[in-house]
């Protein structure tokens, strides 16, 4: 069987991992969540008390970072040192870190390497802010998810408070545009649509609606 990739990029709380999951168990292909991978790089800069936005010291950590990902049942797993971290990485703060990090050149050269050899050994469905446009250029399919501000908040606390967390709307949505201005602006491989990708705006539909949409697009792309 021919491999084929789906490239989802977007900006925070747009519904990329969600339809991202669908498709997968769908399509029976993996899920590559690139976020995680940036998450994990801030969490050990976070646990090991160095600045997130000091490129020199992230840089320097980078050669103590052996970084692993293990698929197991379908769920992927992010080994940092030996160490499954998973369950640490899914907060504001590592997400906030992570957006850090990923401003520093020599960080998205070794996670975009890792990601493109994955996706060269089998199917995949990728997301993140860069994949249509740097890691998987000639991906089969590319979507471009988006959504008002708010919706993405609100969209966001139910996660939070789906983990037992709690939040608020207002900070929870000021912590997005933070983070969106930053992953647009930043220098090097900002978030953009890339010019073939089929643009979502999410704003108002259900799971169903957008999936149906995506589902659509990779059958008319890919035949599946
Ligand atoms: O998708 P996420 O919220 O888990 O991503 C966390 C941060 O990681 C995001 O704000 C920017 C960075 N990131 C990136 O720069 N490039 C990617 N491909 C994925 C994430």
């Amino acid at each position: 069987m021919k491999i084929y990739s789906i490239a989802i990029d977007g900006p925070a709380g747009s519904g990329k991992s969600t339809i991202a999951k669908l498709l997968s168990e769908k399509l029976g292909i993996i899920y590559v969540d690139t976020g995680a991978m940036y998450r994990t790089v801030a969490y050990y800069c976070m646990e090991k008390g160095i600045d997130t936005k000091d490129g020199k010291a992230v840089e320097r950590a980078l050669d103590d970072i052996k970084l692993e990902i293990k698929m197991t049942d379908g769920v992927q797993h992010m080994i940092l040192n030996g160490r499954d971290v998973t369950g640490f990485i899914r907060t504001a703060e590592v997400g906030q870190g992570a957006s850090d990090v990923g401003t520093f050149v020599p960080v998205r050269d070794r996670l975009v390497e890792m990601q493109q050899a994955m996706a060269k050994k089998c199917s995949v469905v990728m997301d993140g802010r860069d994949i249509g446009t740097v890691v998987l250029p000639n991906a089969e399919v590319k979507i471009y998810l988006n959504a008002d501000v708010e919706e993405r908040a609100r969209r966001r606390l139910k996660d939070f408070e789906a983990q037992g967390k709690t939040g608020d709307l207002a900070e929870v949505a000021e912590q997005i545009r933070q983070r969106d201005h930053n992953d647009m602006t930043r220098e090097y491989n900002p978030l953009r649509k890339a010019d073939d990708a089929v643009e979502i705006d999410t704003t108002g539909m259900t799971i169903e609606q957008v999936a149906e949409v995506v589902l659509k697009t990779v059958h008319e792309k890919t035949g599946e």
